[in-house]
């Protein structure tokens, strides 16, 4: 699929305020700093679209960017961020979780995790609140630049051999780097699948 139009089109802090259209939509989730931003912007090979930041925090509110004129992606706030508060962090926890629990067109998550890094318990305990909650969700692992072949193929085995340890079957997993932007045709193709089946 292409993207031929990605436009801003509302941020917001509460879930019932967000687009009232029936359009679906995929959002992205993860810890701070984790990439979120930068994949929407490699998404749509529009680099100023989703505000990004070295610095984690960056991303605090639910923006909505329309596609195609046909769908939304969704950029998140990141969770666990450690420099925010007690009480920020506390109401962004809120923010998300009332977002995926109650945001019907919401038809795939992306959570998104640091390839470099082993398996955390912030982002395994995540995905297990999504499976009792039952909410559809991908794993996309980002900046795979930053490793080498080898290490890279040593962590995701060590990432998915974590993951069985709790779940029977695995979901789709996806390997990117906006920086060199690597796997955009991949997540593209498959929220197309996704869509048609909408239709
Ligand atoms: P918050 O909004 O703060 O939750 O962060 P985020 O998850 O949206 O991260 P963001 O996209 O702002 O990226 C954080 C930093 O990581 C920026 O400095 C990006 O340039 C960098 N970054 C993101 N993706 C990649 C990647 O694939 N490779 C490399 N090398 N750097 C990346
Ligand atoms: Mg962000």
């Amino acid at each position: 699929m292409k993207v031929h139009s990605s436009e801003f089109v509302v941020s917001n802090t509460d879930v019932t305020h967000c687009p009232a259209t029936g359009k679906v939509e995929y959002a992205f989730i993860g810890r701070s700093n984790v990439g979120k931003s930068s994949l929407i912007n490699m998404l749509t090979g529009n680099s100023r679209l989703a505000k990004t930041s070295q610095k984690p925090g960056k991303t605090l509110l639910i923006n909505h960017f329309l596609i195609n004129d046909e769908w939304f992606l969704v950029d998140l706030p990141g969770y666990g961020y450690a420099r925010a508060g007690k009480s920020q962090r506390e109401q962004l926890r809120r923010m998300i979780e009332r977002y995926c629990l109650m945001r019907q067109q919401l038809v795939n998550l992306f959570v998104l995790v640091d390839s470099r890094h082993e398996p955390q318990a912030i982002d395994t305990d995540f995905m297990e609140w999504l499976g009792e909650n039952q909410i559809p969700f991908s794993i996309v692992f980002t900046k795979i630049d930053k490793l080498s072949k080898q290490e890279l193929s040593t962590n995701i085995a060590a990432y998915k051999q974590k993951l069985l340890e709790t779940w029977e079957e695995l979901p789709p997993v996806f390997l990117t780097s906006s920086e060199k932007n690597i796997g955009a045709e991949e997540l593209l193709q498959y929220i197309e699948q996704i869509n048609s089946t909408c239709k």
